[in-house]
């Protein structure tokens, strides 16, 4: 059936493939050739080899083609001349298959006859959409999140796509930045373990491989960072913060193998990301040994104009590419001003090559000079499944009064309310374009499991922005004739994701209005959260007897939400990211240096007048519909030398009445250093499933090499002493003291 449309999306490339027999030898001839391919890949000498010979041949305006990149909107004849000639290198987010197959032909039969890299952002999932990164995180199921990543592959290469903008990885303390639903969250461990994760997923086990992609980290760096957590705004991160938090991740991404990066819209303390040679020579090229190539982010080469960093398109073409971005999305700076730049001397012209080089070297890489055949998308139900086992791990129980989760048969008559419950197109979240349709949103799911004559429905809200109150009163009249009712709030899709920054983080519209309006009923509340980034709800929550956080959770999530409510599956997400009580605490996170003056009693500490200091919901925290208990905290040496590793474990109880999940975690904290260390740092994290009544012990082996710390570009591991907890969250955890000794 997948290999039926996909022959149609083909434009017949391979025949009818709808008689099934033929659809089977289809896909044994596809694995065949992904594995011969992976055979013949090239040896890098061979590659530099065939480097050599292509630039050999170029012009300096061929080479500079290979530089640019641009979006795809169809193949007009303009177009097609332009990739004949070598115009682009690369073309992005559109074409159907068929037009990227007769431009990749066009490419490859023209002068310089080079074929082209096809980019596309698939960034959480393809056509069957997984939960955003966001909540992906809050799964900390890395080989999960993998199999999200080579299944958004495989049905990314189908369409023709060689190579996706994702992951995105960049730090994010500040909820009012829209692209925090992008992220991998607060962390750098966390983020570079689960960027991993998706590198391998998208790249598999040989780029070369048809149903593989290839990656990209972005955006690099300090993008998270911006001012005021408003997009695109400058950045200010000190060197020590750069590399012990921002830098962190894609170090982890680059040493996976990722094949590009992405350099990132922000100035980083006054130099734009895309000019910055610094980040972009210093360490990704020189320390880290990159080399793959660098894609600027959409026009960042010639927004160094505005950023008051080059004088004019020829000046930012030159930054750009002295600062070693090899390739330059959409704007024309590189191919309109490099021959002018070489003619005058202002350019040397081995940095071109060098770009080209790195250029090449990664489409020679993917096998795009051979022919690289279309691997059939893998088949539907496996991608739905995926996506949600990931969308229902990724689910975090924030409040549970008396137990009122999960539903029963007792729980009666359920009242749906709310504009998120039915809203296919919101609860896929951001960069959701070439998503599938058939979404399963969360009041199809409940009907379907509880029969349509024991659910009442009524949105109250058009959608979340929405302020009207016409709704209302049958919203209250429905939870009044139900025995609980179910919210489902949040934010629509479009409030998150790029250039969606909010200046608040309460709920949008008036659904805080329609809560206060449902609780008039007196029906339990439950409130299912639907969201692209934390938001303040304080309010909401007490009203509500449980409050279950789902992110935009993607194509199944209301089937792993409808799943979780009624107790097929307990809740085991945890937080990646701090809950701030409100606004003004902003930026927060777990892992921040203690100061002089902790909070504490004495009015002359560090704290607010008018707030806790801690979180409304901690970095790692997420409840259960069953209990865990930690004890016996066991060091394998209360002292350990330089260089030497040790092994601390912990017993975790589900002393509760079902089998669940648990995330456990373990956290470190570098007592007294040459610079002060943060109160506690992430450093391994288990997710582990427990029967009732069952104990097991969780053991963390951990190198010293692991406590090390940047000083400058020096990674230093100080001897001394340090604490270490297990625990189930940030807050929380059975503790270890041990020293490293010289
Ligand atoms: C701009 C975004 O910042 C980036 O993440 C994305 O990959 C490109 N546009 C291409 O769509």
């Amino acid at each position: 059936m997948e290999c039926a449309t996909f022959a149609g999306k083909n434009g017949g490339q391979f025949g009818n493939l709808h008689a099934k027999p033929t659809a089977i030898m289809f896909r044994i001839i596809c694995l065949w050739l992904c594995a011969i391919s992976a055979i013949w890949a090239a040896t890098p000498a061979e590659i530099e080899k065939t480097i050599d010979g292509l630039l050999a041949r170029m012009t300096l305006q061929e080479k500079l083609g290979q530089m640019s990149q641009n979006a795809m909107t169809g193949l007009s004849s303009e177009l097609k001349e332009e990739i004949r000639r070598g115009r682009w290198g690369s073309l992005f987010n559109g074409g159907t298959l068929a037009e990227k197959a007769e431009a990749q032909q066009l490419a490859r039969s023209g002068k310089p006859g080079i074929p082209l890299i096809f980019g596309q952002d698939v960034i959480h999932g393809y056509k069957i959409i997984v939960p955003i990164p966001l909540g992906q995180a809050a799964s900390w199921n890395p080989e999960l999140i993998r199999q999200a990543a080579r299944m958004a592959a495989r049905e990314a290469a189908a369409d023709g796509i060689h190579w996706t903008f994702a992951p995105m990885m960049d730090i994010a303390r500040d909820p009012r930045w829209g692209r925090i639903a992008e992220s991998l969250g607060e962390d750098p461990y966390l983020a570079g373990e689960l960027a991993m994760a998706m590198v391998r997923g998208f790249q598999g086990e040989s780029l070369s491989a048809p149903d593989s992609i290839a990656a990209c980290a972005k955006h690099y760096v300090g993008y998270g960072a911006a001012e005021a957590g408003r997009d695109y705004n400058s950045t200010w991160i000190p060197e020590t913060v750069l590399r012990n938090i921002y830098l962190e991740p894609f170090r982890m991404a680059r040493e996976s193998g990722v094949a590009t990066f992405m350099s990132a819209f922000n100035s980083l303390n006054g130099i734009p990301a895309s000019g910055n040679e610094f980040t972009l020579r210093e360490v990704l090229r020189r320390e880290w040994g990159f080399d793959g190539f660098v894609v600027s982010d959409y026009t960042s080469i010639p927004e160094m104009i505005q950023h008051g960093f080059a004088a004019n398109p020829k000046d930012a073409a030159r930054k750009g590419i002295e600062s070693g971005v090899d390739m330059e999305m959409v704007s024309t700076s590189y191919y309109d001003s490099g021959p002018a730049l070489v003619a005058s001397k202002q350019l040397d012209p081995k940095l071109i090559d060098q770009s080209v080089r790195n250029i090449l070297r990664v489409k020679l890489r993917l096998g795009l000079f051979e022919d690289r055949p279309v691997p059939p998308p893998p088949p539907d139900a496996e991608a739905r499944s995926v996506a949600q086992r990931l969308a229902a791990e990724s689910l975090v129980l924030l409040k549970n009064e008396g137990n009122i989760l999960p539903l029963t048969a007792k729980s009666g008559r359920v009242a749906v309310i709310g504009p998120m419950a039915d809203s296919p197109d919101n609860q896929v979240g951001t960069w959701a374009m070439n998503a599938a349709g058939n979404v399963v949103t969360p009041l199809a799911a409940l009907r379907e499991r509880l029969g349509a004559d024991r659910v009442v429905w009524i949105p109250g809200l058009r959608d979340t922005r929405d302020r009207t109150r016409s709704g209302f009163e049958t919203a209250l009249q429905a939870a009044r004739s139900a025995d609980v009712s179910l919210l489902f709030l949040g934010e629509d899709a479009s409030l998150s994701g790029e250039a969606a920054s909010r200046a608040y983080l309460d709920l949008p519209g008036a659904q805080e209005d329609l809560v206060d309006e449902v609780a008039k009923a007196g029906t339990p509340m439950v409130v299912v959260f639907l969201a692209g980034r934390p938001l303040t709800f304080h309010s909401v929550s007490e009203k509500a007897r449980a409050v279950l956080w789902a992110w935009h959770p993607g194509t199944m999530g209301g089937a792993a939400i409808a799943d979780a409510l009624l107790g097929t599956i307990s809740p085991s997400g945890k937080l990646p990211v701090s809950f701030p009580r409100t606004l003004g605490q902003v930026p927060i996170y777990y892992n921040h240096l203690n100061t002089g003056r902790p909070p504490g009693d004495d009015k002359y500490t560090s704290k607010y007048l008018d707030v806790p200091v801690t979180p409304e919901y901690p970095f790692g925290y997420g409840l259960s519909y069953t209990k865990f208990t930690y004890a016996n905290p066991k060091l394998s040496a209360a002292q350990v030398k330089l260089g030497g590793s040790f092994t601390f474990s912990a017993e975790v109880s589900n002393t509760g009445g079902r089998d669940a999940d648990e995330i456990a975690q373990l956290y470190v904290r570098d007592l007294v250093a040459s610079e002060a260390r943060p109160v506690r740092e992430l450093k391994g994290f288990r997710r582990l499933h427990l029967k009732a009544g069952e104990t097991q012990t969780v053991e963390f082996t951990v190198k010293t090499g692991e406590l090390a710390f940047y000083k400058g570009a020096r990674r230093v591991t100080e001897p001394g002493t340090f604490q270490a907890w297990i625990g189930p969250d940030s807050t929380a955890g059975v503790q270890v003291q041990f020293e490293i000794v010289p």
